[in-house]
């Protein structure tokens, strides 16, 4: 009997990884032996639309995109999850209770090189938030808030540090503080937002970010000086093996941990250390118009992985295990000898072992139709959408070829790489 897997794509303003996925999907063409059955897959973008809380969704699996900003989809994913056993790709409870303060905090308990972290009461209350009151505020703040001494925190720390908002994304205030003068200008400006002080890592000579994907991890160099559409640099070479494994395991370990199957962990290397400073992205860049050349990377990815989740009926991890981590935490050694067995950990909550027997079994074809897709006028002309809804008018042109051809280098590359 054929068992049709439903996979929902959630979506917003994006446009090209969901297109580049469904055709993929569609060319691989799959139909998968599971005991007397077989198995395929159908891809479908979710609607918003009123629901009872008592229906029941049709996927299996829901890759969403919105839910960090979209309430309505919020809510229905955890109902799917909850109530009708939906995975959903990412937990929707960690993305709205893990901000980066508890993820700085809950990585330092397990030893990782966060930098030295203060945080900030805000500068000003007011207006009050409307759930409360200006009066209860006032009496709240007059009666518990300490005085203190932002210049004796900025020398705790030691110049040069990162102002930046506990909850941060999208570089939003963002600032550099190099004395005393800048603090309090900074903190001044900073209104009611909740800050931290995060000690530069400075100066620092390789900045890469590690985006996660199940237990897939890819390593890209990052130059955030550099415009927009340039920050994901082409190299090669830019780590050793062991620094590339470091920082795979980095991202996974973190991902595991918060329950994220799709994230990216951003980390700096200073004398030989990579700092990791900014790990709660659980919706990273996706689009061709920032990944350019690792773009396919990010697309085959959430193919295999999506397809894993939904042929193997993978069951969603709604509560973390914490107190497994905690455990090899509090166990001997120094964190160099502990990150492997997190790791380890890592690797059983995505269950990579039949995650990669599922795809050497399973999607041996992948490359095959993914090289030949990544080369198609069917691709450009998604390209050209994507780069049409960004860039203006006489940009659309140049920059849909210079993305293009960076996905044909990737084809070399990567044709090269496997042989094909
Ligand atoms: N401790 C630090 N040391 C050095 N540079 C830092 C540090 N913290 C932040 N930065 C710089 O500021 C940028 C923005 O900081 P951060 O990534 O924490 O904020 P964000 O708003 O979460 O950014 P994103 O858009 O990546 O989600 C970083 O990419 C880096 O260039
Ligand atoms: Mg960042």
């Amino acid at each position: 009997m054929p068992k049709t897997r439903q996979i929902g794509l959630s979506l917003g303003a994006d446009i090209c990884w969901p297109a580049c996925y469904e055709e993929i999907v569609k060319r691989l063409n799959l139909s998968l032996p599971s005991g007397t059955d077989t198995v395929d897959f159908a891809v479908e973008r979710v609607r918003v639309a009123p629901y009872d809380l008592q229906y029941t969704p049709k996927y299996d699996v829901v890759l969403d995109r919105i839910t960090h900003w979209f309430m309505t989809t919020r809510e229905w994913v955890k109902k799917a999850a909850i109530m009708d056993g939906v995975y959903v790709l990412n937990n929707p409870w960690m993305i709205q209770a893990a901000e980066k303060h508890t993820t700085y905090a809950a990585m330092l308990r397990l030893g990782f090189p966060v930098p030295q972290t203060w945080m900030l009461p805000p500068k000003s209350y007011f207006p009050a938030p409307t759930i409360v009151s200006d009066a209860d505020m006032l009496a709240t703040t007059r009666r518990y808030n300490d005085l203190f001494s932002l210049e004796k925190i900025g020398e705790q720390i030691g110049y040069p540090f990162f102002m930046k908002p506990y909850d941060g994304g999208a570089w939003r205030g963002v600032s550099m503080i190099k004395d005393a003068a800048q603090l309090h200008t900074s903190y001044d400006e900073s209104g009611t937002q909740v800050m931290h002080l995060q000690k530069a890592v400075e100066p620092f000579d390789l900045f890469v970010r590690g985006m996660g994907i199940g237990p897939q991890v890819n390593v890209m160099k990052y130059d955030p000086t550099a415009p927009l559409h340039a920050r994901y640099v082409v190299a090669k070479d830019f780590v050793t093996d062991e620094e590339k494994k470091t920082l795979q395991m980095y991202s996974r370990v973190i991902n595991a941990f918060f329950c994220w199957d799709y994230n990216t962990c951003e980390s700096l290397r200073k004398d030989g250390t990579f700092f990791p400073i900014d790990f709660a992205n659980a919706c990273p860049d996706s689009q061709v118009t920032s990944l350019h050349y690792h773009f396919p990377w990010m697309v085959l990815s959430l193919v295999r992985w999506s397809l894993f989740v939904a042929y193997t009926q993978r069951k969603m991890r709604l509560n973390p295990d914490w107190e497994s981590f905690f455990k090899i935490a509090e166990g001997e050694g120094d964190f160099a000898t502990k990150l492997p067995k997190y790791d380890e950990l890592a690797r059983k909550h995505f269950d990579a072992e039949r995650f990669e027997e599922f795809c050497g079994t399973h999607l041996k074809h992948l490359d095959e139709v993914a090289l030949e897709f990544f080369g198609t006028d069917a691709a450009k002309e998604i390209f050209r959408q994507k780069v049409g809804a960004l860039f203006p008018k006489h940009e659309i042109n140049v920059f849909t070829e210079h993305f293009y051809s960076q996905v044909q280098d990737w084809r070399t590359d990567y044709k090269a790489e496997k042989k094909l």
